[in-house]
């Protein structure tokens, strides 16, 4: 993130004597940065060192298995009909990934017991449906529908919902950061006047007392396809402030400002995030183009390098009939897509959409897991026949 933040208590210089209370223990410095060194950072104070384990195990994990004789071919498969039992990590299946990222969603019917930490991967978490509290060693942010949170790679966290019942999570992990896109910002970092985003949408998380508790605190770690349970000698939110540019943060889809043109504007004018190896874009309820002529669905199209992969969250989809809440479509590179029978001309002289929907595009192709092949609908491919 662009932006500095100082939470909490700190010493006025870095690298320096930090006492406690009785003036003669030290507060623990923890330098938490990226790219070595030369990326973002933040610097934590904690009241116990961070590095006090006194048990690893290897846990397994569920990581989807792939579905290896996934034909190429258009799909569109309901996320609503894969329930796990668990909570906001171990309900998660995945549908989609790639070596770069991976696409799930989950059902969480309960609360962790347990801190998370994704070693190898940043976590873009979309809240469909339900509410509760994120909590961190940054602090805590509440959240509840719409809201999109961010969490860099390294963060100890928890997501715990307020009910137990039709809770949606749709999850991206990504092995390089999510970030603001370069042209929305200045030379400076601030968000630039005509972005669709600004400053005053982005949540951070809220100072909390540190936690000052001895025990065993378990804390899972994940790692790619693997995963540890590690016993800390402590309660990992020891955190007692911290500085920086590296933290979690949360911005909501109905936050999202579209552009609107003359003719149609391509996806990259819905763009939110982008990282090394993908896009994220926000599509969001706006008036259609105001040529007299305009026809506001999108045209036949073969991005020839790009998977794209729609989550639909609410609303009319404008291209496609039949979509259901929840429902992913991908449209894989090497084919063209476009609207179904009917949409292009259903769309001339409409006003506007109420839609909401997120949209990825890889740049390297996606693998289906056996999830897709169980809540696939296998006429898809079929659905541009028009008998
Ligand atoms: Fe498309």
């Amino acid at each position: 993130m662009a932006f500095y933040h100082k939470s909490g208590k700190i010493p006025p210089k870095k690298h320096t004597t930090f006492y406690k209370e009785d003036k003669k223990s030290l507060y623990w410095e923890e330098l938490v940065s990226s790219k070595g060194f030369s990326g973002i950072y933040s610097i934590k104070y904690h009241i116990h060192e961070p590095t006090k384990t006194t048990k690893i195990e290897e846990i397994s994990l569920d990581n989807g298995v792939a579905w290896d004789k996934s034909p190429l071919m258009y799909y569109y498969f309901d996320t609503d009909k894969k329930k796990s039992d668990g909570d906001f990590l171990s309900a998660r299946n995945v549908f989609l990934r790639n070596n770069h990222c991976s696409i799930a969603t989950a059902h969480p019917n309960k609360n962790p017991d347990y801190f998370y930490r994704n070693a190898f991967a940043h976590e873009y978490i979309f809240v469909h449906r339900g509410k509760g509290i994120f909590t961190s060693d940054y602090g805590s942010i509440p959240f509840g529908p719409g809201d999109q949170l961010i969490v860099p790679l390294g963060t100890t966290f928890q997501i715990l919902f307020d009910t137990m019942d039709n809770n949606k999570l749709f999850i991206v992990e990504s092995d390089t950061p999510f970030e603001i896109p370069k042209h929305y910002r200045n030379d400076d970092g601030q968000l630039l006047e005509n972005a669709p985003l600004c400053e005053r949408d982005i949540v951070l998380p809220e100072y909390c007392d540190p936690v000052d508790k001895k025990g065993d605190f378990r804390l899972f770690l994940k790692a790619n396809g693997r995963a540890f349970d590690y016993t800390l000698e402590h309660h990992p939110y020891d955190v007692v402030g911290w500085d920086g540019h590296l933290y979690p943060f949360i911005f909501n889809i109905k936050d999202y400002a579209p552009k609107v043109g003359k003719l149609h504007l391509p996806p990259p004018t819905h763009l939110l995030f982008d990282t090394q190896h993908f896009v994220l874009c926000n599509f969001c309820p706006r008036p259609f183009d105001f040529h007299p002529d305009a026809i506001p669905a999108p045209y036949f199209h073969s991005n020839v390098d790009s998977d794209e992969v729609i989550y639909y969250v609410e609303g009319e989809f404008l291209s496609r009939k039949g979509v259901k809440e929840g429902s992913v479509t991908l449209h894989p590179m090497g084919i063209p897509h476009g609207p179904q029978p009917g949409k292009i001309e259903e769309s001339i002289g409409k006003k506007g959409t109420n839609e909401y929907a997120i949209m990825v595009d890889t740049f390297e192709p996606l693998q289906a897991t056996l999830n897709v092949r169980d809540t696939m609908d296998p006429k898809y491919f079929k659905s541009w026949l028009t008998e």
